[in-house]
C-alpha cells in the first residue's frame, strides 16, 4: 500500500495504473473511518483492479460555526485499516495544496442543495462537488463509491457527474448499522452514553416512518409528525424530518414510491442525518433492523 500526500504524484500513479489498462475505483472519505467506510472499501476491491481511498477532511463544505477544526482524525488507525483491506493507494493532501491562497473556482449545483440538508448547511454541497470534481480530476476512476447514508450527496454527486461529463461510474452502498440501529458516522464519536441512547430513537423513528407507510398512510404531514413527536420525546432536537421524492428530492405532501425519509437532529451539539429510502414496492434501503413496538 503505498501514501501518497502530492497531487502531482497521485496524478502520476494514475497514469501508470491506466497505462497498464487497469481500473481504478474510488473511494472518497474524511477519515476516522469506521466499517461503513469499510464495506465502501471491500465493493471498490471487489470491481476494481486498484484501489485509492483518498482521506481529506475537506474544509469548503463545513459552515464557520460547524466542527472542521474538531471533526474526529486518527490517520495511523485509518492507514491500518486501509491496509487490512488491501487498498492500493491511501491518498491524504494538504488542504495547503488542495486550496491553494489563489483558490477561486467552485462547483455549484443551481436545485439539488436546494432541499433536506443543504437548507440547514448553506454552501455544503457546494464545497462537496467542488472537492469531489478535484479528487475525480486527480484520481481519474473509472468507478466511485458513495454511501447511502448521505443520501442527499449520493443524489449530488449523480447529477455532478451527469452535467459536467465526467468519466466515474458512481455506485450507491447501503447504510451499515450499529447491532442498536444506529448508522455508523464518524460524528458518533462526539456522543456520550446518555446522548447515544438518546440518538437511537433517530432510527426508531423511521421504522415508525415504515409502519405508517405499510399500513397504508399517506398523508406525509401526519407521518413525519409521528416522528417528530418520537423524536422531540427522546431528547433529539430536530432539524429536518421530510418525506421527498427520491430522485428530485422535491418534497411529498401524498406519500408515493420511489421516496426516501430523510432526518436530521441534533443531539446535544452533534448532528445527525439519516434516512430510508423506498425504492420501488417491497425494496426499502437502508432500513435498521431492529425490533420496537409501535
Ligand atoms: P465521510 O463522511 O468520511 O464519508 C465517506 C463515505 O462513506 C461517504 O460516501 C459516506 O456516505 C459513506 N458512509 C459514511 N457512513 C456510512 C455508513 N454508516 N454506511 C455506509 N456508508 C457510509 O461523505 C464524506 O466523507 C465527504 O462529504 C466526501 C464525500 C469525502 C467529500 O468530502
Amino acid at each position: 500500500m503505498q501514501v501518497i500526500r502530492k497531487i502531482d504524484k497521485m496524478k502520476q500513479e494514475i497514469e501508470k495504473i491506466r497505462g497498464k489498462k487497469k481500473t481504478i475505483g474510488f473511494v472518497p472519505t474524511m477519515g476516522y473511518l469506521h466499517d461503513g467506510h469499510v464495506k465502501l472499501i471491500r465493493e471498490a476491491r471487489n470491481s476494481s483492479d486498484k484501489v485509492v481511498v483518498s482521506i481529506f477532511v475537506n474544509p469548503t463544505q463545513f459552515g464557520p460555526q460547524e466542527d472542521y477544526e474538531r471533526y474526529p482524525r486518527d490517520e495511523k488507525r485509518d492507514l491500518r485499516i486501509c491496509k487490512n483491506e488491501k487498498v492500493d493507494y491511501v491518498f491524504i493532501p494538504t488542504a495547503k495544496d488542495m486550496y491553494p491562497d489563489d483558490f477561486e473556482t467552485y462547483v455549484e449545483l443551481s436545485k439539488t442543495p436546494n432541499h433536506l440538508c443543504g437548507l440547514s448547511r448553506p454552501g455544503h454541497f457546494k464545497g462537496v462537488a467542488t472537492v469531489l470534481v478535484k479528487l475525480f480530476n486527480i484520481v481519474n476512476p473509472h468507478i466511485s463509491f458513495f454511501g447511502l447514508k448521505d443520501f442527499q450527496q449520493t443524489v449530488v454527486v449523480q447529477k455532478l457527474v451527469k452535467d459536467l461529463n465526467i468519466g466515474t461510474k458512481i455506485k450507491t452502498v447501503e447504510t451499515v448499522r450499529d447491532k442498536d440501529g444506529l448508522a455508523l458516522s464518524s460524528r458518533n464519536s462526539y456522543l456520550s452514553d446518555e446522548e447515544r441512547i438518546k440518538a437511537l430513537s433517530i432510527p426508531r423513528s423511521l421504522i415508525i416512518a415504515k409502519k405508517e407507510i405499510e399500513n397504508g398512510e399517506t398523508d406525509a404531514e401526519k407521518i413525519k409528525n409521528k416522528m417528530k413527536k418520537s423524536l422531540e420525546e427522546n431528547g433529539v432536537k430536530v432539524d429536518y424530518v421530510e418525506i421527498v421524492d427520491r430522485n428530485t428530492l422535491d418534497e411529498l405532501k401524498e406519500v408515493r414510491i420511489p421516496c426516501a425519509v430523510a432526518v436530521a437532529g441534533f443531539v446535544g451539539k452533534t448532528r445527525l442525518i439519516d434516512n430510508i429510502i423506498f425504492e420501488k414496492k417491497g425494496k426499502i434501503l437502508n432500513l435498521p433492523k431492529i425490533k420496537m413496538e409501535v
